[in-house]
């Protein structure tokens, strides 16, 4: 029983024996605390359990929780490597009681699993309690029969624990082991407490009160119990060995560091060993949680681990990336406990490899740099911040690793120089922004950024999480409060909202804290990384500074997320079908339907647009993985991720590869991308191509939909074919010839109808009932119809002028609004002498025209005045008279 795994068992067993609910490891980036950068407990995933806030089916649990204590309250980055117990990961064994049991049987408890269960001696065992904690004194007394000597009293914080400057906290005493006066260091409270010799191992937290702020502290509902036991201190313990590091588990990472090194374990290079194996847990754990190094709050503090461990590779004369080779080794050993490990093994592969051998580039030159420097150093004295600035902006030195890196020789940096040098920078970066245009308008962003940072983006791997305002606006202005009603901006530290970028929209939602209600109508980013929401109060005062519950309309998002996965499957099915010149131009991914831009001559037709539907439709069918790591630009494009010409990317960038080519192992889509994408092909459902067009010269445009949209889409297309193919009493299928042929006869008909129209009009089919007069010596044929089109007087005309063989036609179509048209004809044999424009203008003129045209032979006009027709045909006859 004695391997870290069966200590882990043994505990959770023990305790869900007692009635307590097994409960897994909550993740490393708390969900429900913005004021903790990492789970660095067991009880923050019960802190507000604990509080009352939130309930759960269970009062009693156990976890064996993942923590990391490298940044915030409790840091111990500085420190690791260099001590037996010192860790940025380690695994806290916790029970708690949510008001069930209180310090009687928490205390009975532990001491059962100690001494009966683990098998520890009584007589190597003391306890700390908080100095005014009588109860707890007789207590440890009666249940493990301590005499006084053996229950040290401390007053100090060190026995009252508080997970941070707010939430759950209460007394606390800690339980002690004596490892034997073989090693140095007095008990806890003396003088020489740091030593080794007595070592805490598990701290029972009697939680009373809850730190609302600073100066105020309430009760909590009811009493409880909040316990923490260092794994790797109890494996120490049981095992043996006076040192975490030399348990099993460390054992064979620091075996598997020395075997790809072949530098020995123990010896001069020790410490880096112990730094290695560490950093690698504690790096590897963080990617599988979704933190990605970055040069901004928590993804800052993974690369600084990272890249102190890489430093340390370097010293072992690692010639090549270290770090990523260890991962099988760290699987193997804790993947069965922690299976998020095994699924995100290749991405934390890659991800160390990327950092390594970025990192690589510049940690020799900036080291031989940070030689020279200190040559003339010695102990005590400080290199300049400066030279520390100089190797953090331009060779990617984080400062603690300087500081680390100098820490052996006994020489500091000067971290006040360091800052201002820092803060130069900024002002820099600031004045050479704000000169910049558009950005320029909007100065109340800089002061803002300044204050409050980036804002953490959680919305990779959550909808919810809880943030804190950092700022709130209202018509352009900062301000303390929005009531109900009213509309302004809010900034938090960390939120789950996608702001508007790449084409994708931004998300909308809910925030909200007990009676308020804020809804979310919009998200967007200004100067670069600060993320800005757009709000209505609906219920409740939002007030800057306080922490709010923040929830992603998950439907909305659903949405937003297939069609953007499905633009990448319609990029590459365009290019597979139209040819590599397809580039995409512009983008826009909203949640009813997708829009894609892209470089192609000339229109898609519809043989083609089916082939690249069919293509993205089977990629979705096969419902295969969508994956995303992070790598350097330069990689990527070598992978054949797809970038966009001329956009700027960052230093690294997301790379988002979709399902596989068939009967190959390479990935359909590779595409440089900063947006959010369903986790698998599947989730995209059906895609739907609803357009084409062109936009511009040499670029078209596709519109689809995806799921639910594109089913219900399709689903009217077909309903409205149903209403068609049901007036024409016909089955679906057939609906298209009938439309053809009902439209042949229709064209049919109309020219018939025309045809008999134009008859009827000039009189039925004989001559004899023409009106021909004699004007003159020339026949003039002048007659006033109805229902003829004005379009059909010319033949109308022409017929006549046949009829005639030589003379004038004179023909007057008055329409059912009472206007009028003209026509007048003359037979080529006659138009020496006459002019068909006069008399059609005389005969205009007659019904209010004016004007009118045409040729000799053949002259038009028309006339408001439909009733004057026959004084019109008059007013013919009479010019004809005249010539
Ligand atoms: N919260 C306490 C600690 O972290 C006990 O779990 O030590």
């Amino acid at each position: 029983m004695s391997g870290v795994n069966e200590i882990r068992s043994a505990f959770l067993d023990y305790f869900a024996k007692n009635g307590h609910e097994m409960v897994p490891s909550s993740p490393l980036v708390p969900r429900n605390d913005p004021t903790l950068m990492f789970t660095n407990a067991g009880m923050v995933q019960f802190k507000n359990v604990f509080t009352g806030a939130e309930k759960r089916p269970y009062d009693k649990a156990t976890t064996a929780q993942k923590c990391v204590r490298a940044g915030g309250k409790h840091n111990d980055l500085d420190n690791v490597g260099y001590t037996a117990r010192h860790h940025t990961f380690f695994e806290m064994m916790g029970n708690f009681s949510f008001g069930d049991y209180f310090k009687e049987r928490a205390i009975e408890l532990a001491w059962t699993l100690i001494t009966k269960e683990f098998g520890v001696t009584k007589d190597r065992l003391l306890v700390t309690v908080y100095h005014d904690d009588e109860e707890a004194v007789s207590l440890w007394k009666r249940i493990a029969g301590f005499s006084d000597s053996k229950i040290i009293r401390i007053p100090t914080s060190d026995n009252f624990w508080q997970m941070g400057d707010t939430g759950p906290c209460g007394p606390c005493s800690e339980i002690f082991i004596d490892q034997g006066d073989a090693l140095q260091g007095g008990p806890p409270g003396s003088p020489d407490e740091d030593g080794d010799r007595f070592l805490e191992f598990w701290n029972l937290v009697f939680m009373q009160y809850e730190q609302i702020e600073p100066g105020n502290r309430v009760n909590l509902p009811r009493p409880s119990i909040d316990t923490g036991m260092g794994l790797e201190r109890m494996a120490a313990i049981l095992q043996g060995v006076h040192s975490n590091y030399d348990t099993d588990l460390f054992r064979t990472l620091i075996e598997a560091v020395a075997h790809a090194t072949g530098v020995a374990p123990e010896g001069a290079h020790k410490a880096s060993h112990r730094v290695i194996a560490d950093h690698l847990r504690a790096s590897s754990f963080l990617v599988a949680d979704g933190v990605l190094p970055s040069n901004e709050g928590r993804g800052y503090v993974l690369r600084r681990i990272m890249r102190r461990a890489m430093r340390h590779a370097q010293l072992l004369g690692a010639k090549d990336p270290l770090m990523y080779r260890l991962v099988p080794a760290l699987v193997r050993e804790m993947g069965q406990a922690y299976p998020e490990l095994v699924r995100a093994e290749p991405l934390i592969t890659e991800t160390l490899k990327l950092e390594e051998t970025r990192f690589r580039k510049t940690l020799e030159r900036g080291l031989l740099i940070l030689d020279e420097e200190t040559r003339h150093l010695t102990q005590g004295q400080n290199l300049s911040g400066d030279t520390a600035f100089t190797l953090y902006d331009t060779f990617g030195f984080p400062l603690d690793l300087t500081q680390d890196a100098l820490k052996a020789r006994g020489i500091g940096v000067d971290t006040d120089t360091f800052k201002a040098a820092m803060e130069r920078q900024r002002e820099k970066a600031r004045a050479a922004w704000s000169g910049s245009g558009e950005a320029a308008t909007e100065t109340v962003w800089f002061g803002i950024k300044d204050r409050v940072g980036a804002t953490e983006f959680l919305g990779y791997d959550t909808e919810a999480a809880e943030g804190f305002v950092t700022a709130l606006l209202r018509d352009g202005q900062e301000v303390a409060e929005l009531k109900a009603g009213e509309t302004g901006l809010v900034v938090l530290n960390q939120t789950p909202f996608y702001a508007e970028s790449g084409g994708q929209v931004g998300d909308s939602g809910v925030m909200q804290f007990d009676d308020l209600r804020v809804r979310v109508t919009a998200t967007e980013k200004k100067l670069g990384d600060l993320f800005v929401h757009h709000v209505r109060v609906e219920e409740g005062t939002l007030k800057a500074g306080q922490t709010l519950e923040l929830l992603v309309d998950h439907g909305r998002r659903s949405a937003v997320r297939a069609n953007h996965s499905a633009t990448h499957l319609l990029h590459e099915a365009l290019r597979q079908v139209l040819g590599d010149h397809v580039a995409q131009k512009g983008s826009l991914v909203s949640a009813d339907r997708l829009r894609f831009d892209f470089s192609h001559p000339k229109p898609i037709s519809d043989e083609e647009l089916a082939r690249v539907e069919d293509i993205a439709n089977r990629v979705a069918l096969r419902n295969e993985p969508v994956v995303t790591k992070l790598m350097g630009v330069d990689e990527a494009i070598e992978s054949g991720a797809r970038a966009l010409f001329g956009e700027k990317y960052g230093e690294e960038v997301r790379v988002v590869s979709m399902g596989t080519v068939e009967g190959r192992n390479t990935p359909f889509s590779i595409e440089l991308c900063g947006g959010t994408h369903v986790s698998r092909t599947g989730d995209i459902g059906v895609v739907t191509i609803v357009g084409e067009a062109a936009v511009a010269a040499g670029v078209r445009r596709l519109e689809a939909m995806t799921g639910d949209g594109a089913r219900r889409h399709l689903q009217a297309e077909s309903r409205k074919l149903r209403e068609i193919a049901g007036l024409l009493k016909i089955p679906a299928d057939e609906a298209t010839e009938r439309l053809a042929s009902l439209l042949e006869d229709r064209r049919k008909l109309e020219r018939d109808l025309q045809e008999a129209r134009r008859k009827l009009a000039m009189g039925g089919g004989s001559s004899e009932s023409d009106p021909v007069r004699e004007v003159g010596g020339i026949k003039l044929m002048a007659r006033a119809v109805t229902g003829v089109e004005m379009k059909d007087l010319k033949a109308l005309a022409d017929e006549g002028k046949k009829r005639l063989g030589s003379g004038v036609v004179a023909i007057i179509g008055v329409a059912e609004d009472g206007k009028a048209g003209i026509v007048v004809g003359v037979t080529d044999d006659l138009t020496d002498k006459v002019d068909a424009v006069a008399l059609v203008r005389a005969g205009s003129a007659v019904m209010g025209g004016k004007g009118g045209g045409g040729r000799r032979d053949m002259a038009q006009a028309g006339g408001p005045d439909g009733a004057a027709a026959e004084a019109a045909l008059d007013a013919v006859e009479a010019a004809l008279a005249a010539l």
